[in-house]
């Protein structure tokens, strides 16, 4: 069994569990070639060996509890017929959906249009010592909804925004169909080995404050009841970035097992506001993995695992590890962590 899953199944006396968003990605110089194999972002997330790859790299230089499978929030606007594309320097584009012109595509079969996920996922589980927790995970039908209607990302979602007081019924049916899709492909990767689930709501702090609870909290409950119906009793942590005082209801009200905290969360508020018996997962500036000599990283460190000494805790960054990150400050932060819980 993992550090990660024992924390869930209430084990005591454990070494706190890490490991980093966006581990595998393009701060570990390998990386680039093993993306530069694939012709495209999308036939990378499609190749069975190129995940098994990737997932795998960043193991080969820290010391981690988990490995989040290689693959994108965007692979089920792919499968959705999208025309979704990465472009150097410009991120991910696809076709926009005009809110009640664009026709929603329903029954659509995620597990067989990512089967390569699921293969990858076999192999992993195979192939991974038993300590290392296997992530899946899935954007949030909200942040899909953001991508899906503006084509790309966008510094205010106006167009989404805009959908949900003029469009409404046209929104809530999109919503509705990711939340099918994104339980599909949550499910599929549990049946497929995964050990935990992630959602991902990237854009969650976009959301009209009177919507909050109707598209960053229902739409996950109605996921993870989905999960439970179908016999998928792993955990699930929940990632609502940047939702603020939000975050209260969310914990109490979403049914996640554990909720990942962005970097601007005050840590002795989160214990005060919390949900107490979910876990917690963070949160950690990941831009003060970027400078040469960051004088403040072991006290900072150390500041995190004081205050969730005695709570459910994973150690993370409070958002994705960025290119410029260094991987000896990374490793630094692991030498840390062992180090205080000698
Ligand atoms: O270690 C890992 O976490 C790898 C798996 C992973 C990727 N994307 C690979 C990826 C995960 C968990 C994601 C999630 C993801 N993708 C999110 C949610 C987390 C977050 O950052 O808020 C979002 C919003 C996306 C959408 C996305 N994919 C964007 C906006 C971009 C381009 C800009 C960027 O941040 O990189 C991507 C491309 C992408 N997805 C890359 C990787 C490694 C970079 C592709 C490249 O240039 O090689």
């Amino acid at each position: 069994m993992n550090k990660i899953n024992n924390l869930f199944k209430n084990k005591i006396n454990q070494q706190t569990p890490i490991w980093f968003l966006r581990q595998a990605g393009r701060h570990i110089p390998e990386y680039y070639s093993i993306r530069s194999r694939a012709k495209n972002f999308i036939d990378f997330c499609l190749n069975e060996e190129l995940i098994v790859e990737s997932t795998k790299l960043p193991l080969k230089y820290y010391n981690l509890d988990a490995a989040i499978v290689f693959s994108d929030i965007l692979m089920i606007p792919w499968a959705m017929n999208r025309n979704v594309k990465f472009t150097k320097n410009v991120g991910p584009t696809m076709d926009p959906m005009l809110p009640n012109e664009s026709k929603i595509v329903k029954n659509i079969n995620i597990p067989l249009l990512l089967k390569p996920l699921e293969n990858s996922i076999k192999i992993l589980r195979r192939d991974l010592p038993p300590s290392i927790c296997l992530i899946g995970f899935s954007g949030a039908p909200w942040t899909l909804a953001c991508y899906m209607i503006e084509g790309q990302s966008s510094k205010d979602f106006i167009n989404t925004r805009k959908a949900i007081w003029g469009s409404n019924i046209w929104f809530q049916e999109l919503i509705e169909t990711l939340v099918i899709y994104i339980t599909d492909k949550l499910e599929m990767q549990a049946k497929a080995g995964a050990d935990v689930l992630m959602i991902f709501d990237s854009w969650s702090h976009m959301i009209p404050n009177n919507f909050f609870k109707d598209l960053a909290i229902d739409p996950i409950a109605k996921i993870i009841h989905l999960l439970r119906s179908r016999n998928i009793n792993i955990p699930v942590i929940g990632f609502p970035f940047k939702s603020g005082g939000s975050l209260i209801k969310y914990s109490y009200e979403s049914n996640v097992d554990c909720v990942a905290l962005d970097w601007t969360v005050n840590l002795s508020w989160a214990l005060e506001s919390i949900n107490p018996s979910i876990a917690i997962q963070g949160n950690l500036d990941p831009a003060s993995l970027i400078p040469k000599h960051n004088p403040f990283l072991r006290e900072n460190v150390e500041s995190i695992l004081k205050k969730m000494k005695d709570r459910k805790f994973i150690f993370n960054v409070g958002h994705g590890l960025t290119p410029e990150s260094r991987i000896d400050s990374v490793k630094q932060v692991i030498e840390i962590i062992k180090e205080f819980e000698i």
